[in-house]
């Protein structure tokens, strides 16, 4: 290595076949050390297991092999005091803890890379990394639903408008509504589970592209690093990103489930459904207009899930016409992949925050919605099939009853009986019984319904998995 060269990465890092240094632009345009410092404590980790195989393997000595794992122990240290801040002429956090390493062991640093190229290395760093975040990010799934659940025990008997079309169609146990998010969560949270074993498989020994003519013991670094298996080849180990492709998928999934509650809280806050009231601590105010109060929070995961999305299908893009093995191009995946991980880590914790604290729901507000719509006609239609009118005959006349209701002005509770049995005889005085709010959502008793029986099989159903998953 040239390193008394006046070049600048070109002359410290590459062989002496480059005689000039890059231009400083280009040089600049070429490193990704800007961002894949964030990889550094997975690329220590990845290789002092490259070094502990070296010296497992006899391709090193014991002694070396210990001085590795101390050298780069040692920069780890110096990471997390804040002293090692490789600058852009490292290029990459691969070469720059490299030439930190030599600078403290000495020549035996050199010896680190033998049998590895970086494309297999930065394979491996990315997926620890990856690995880490997406047990990070189940753990947030089941903070996230904690409070859900918890939040769901209190309103088992609260009721909320059901809608349809954004229109009011029946009505709900207030904890039925919340669960839902706790089913598409706990789909997030097992889809995670499912492609951590795809991320999970070591790439470390591929070289290059090819493998390396040294006698390497591939099982032995994957262990030590915790890799469930190896890639069993070599191009596809350097070249394969479609873990980080399912990540972003899985999610982009999250972030839709994020979303879609984040805009029903939008609409829960507003003046027109004024279902909750948005605390202090998590809305904002306006620098013009002093009576306002804005949902920020679900506002911001509203619009950055579209980020995520933007990243998913960058990433496919990206590898769309890629040639085998290892390109350039592959450098781009990082800053996608780790806003993406961000992106969600910030919106599951706001979220979970936010309905934690952030926010109350209004009893009295919910509840007036419930008794002062149409949303129990369909229960008028059931009773009378139930009394054996066939349903579409009874639908058809429901909807005669609900514009008779209209003409005068009233709401089905309020017509008489005289009302009810001139529109249809099998009308008794129970019908008013039957059409009462929490009748109405009490008697919607099938399995996966609002009733409460129901609600609260699901709720103690939830509660134990979620125990199980913790
Ligand atoms: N910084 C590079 C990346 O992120 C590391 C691998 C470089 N490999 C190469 N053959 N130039 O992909």
């Amino acid at each position: 290595m040239a390193t008394s060269s006046s070049n600048s990465s070109a002359g410290q890092t590459w062989s002496q076949r480059f005689e000039s240094a890059l231009h400083p632009a280009i040089a600049l345009f070429n490193a990704s050390i800007g961002f894949d410092i964030e990889l550094i404590e997975y690329d220590l980790s990845g290789s002092q297991a490259h070094a502990k195989m070296l010296a497992h393997t006899g391709i090193i000595s014991p002694a070396e092999g210990e001085q590795l794992v101390a050298g780069l122990e040692q920069i780890r240290q110096e990471y997390q005091a804040g002293s090692f801040q490789p600058g852009v002429e490292a290029e990459d956090v691969h070469f720059a803890v490299e030439r930190r390493l030599t600078e403290l062991v000495g020549d035996v640093g050199k010896k680190l890379h033998t049998a590895r190229s970086r494309n297999d290395q930065v394979g491996t760093d990315t997926r620890l990394y990856l690995r880490a975040q997406v047990e990070q990010i189940q753990q947030q799934i089941l903070d996230f639903q904690a409070v859900m659940l918890g939040l769901a025990e209190q309103h088992v008997e609260t009721l909320i408008p059901g809608y349809t079309h954004l229109q009011r169609a029946q009505p709900l146990s207030l904890a039925h509504h919340l669960l839902a998010y706790v089913e598409m969560t706990q789909r997030d949270w097992q889809r995670l589970g499912e492609i951590y074993h795809r991320i999970n498989i070591s790439p470390l020994g591929s070289g290059a592209l090819a493998g390396t003519t040294f006698p390497i013991d591939r099982h032995y670094s994957a262990e030590l690093l915790g890799f469930e298996s190896v890639y069993a080849n070599s191009l596809d180990g350097v070249s394969d990103r479609d873990f980080a492709i399912e990540f972003l998928c899985a999610a982009s999934l999250v972030m839709v489930h994020l979303s879609r509650l984040a805009e029903e809280v939008i609409l829960w806050a507003s003046e027109e459904f004024g279902f909750v009231t948005l605390k202090d601590s998590c809305s904002t105010g306006s620098s013009i207009m002093p009576q306002k109060k804005n949902p920020d929070v679900p506002e911001l995961v509203r619009g950055k899930t579209g980020r995520v999305f933007g990243h998913l299908q960058g990433m496919l893009v990206l590898m769309k016409g890629l040639p085998l093995a290892y390109n350039k191009d592959l450098q781009e995946d990082k800053e996608a992949l780790f806003d993406g991980v961000k992106t969600v880590q910030g919106c599951l914790e706001a979220m979970t925050i936010l309905f934690a604290e952030g926010l109350e729901f209004r009893p009295a507000r919910l509840n007036q919605a419930v008794t002062e719509d149409f949303s129990n006609a369909t229960d008028v239609a059931d009773y009378l099939a139930a009394k054996g009118v066939p349903f579409r005959e009874a639908y058809n006349l429901v909807g005669k009853v609900v514009k008779t209701s209209l003409a005068a002005n009233k709401l089905l509770k309020d017509l008489t009986l005289e009302e009810w049995q001139s529109l249809h005889p099998a009308f008794e005085p129970d019908i008013y019984a039957a059409i009462e709010p929490r009748q109405v959502v009490s008697a919607r008793n099938s399995f996966g319904g609002t009733g409460f029986e129901q609600v609260n099989r699901a709720l103690a159903a939830a509660k134990q998995r979620w125990q199980q998953a913790s």
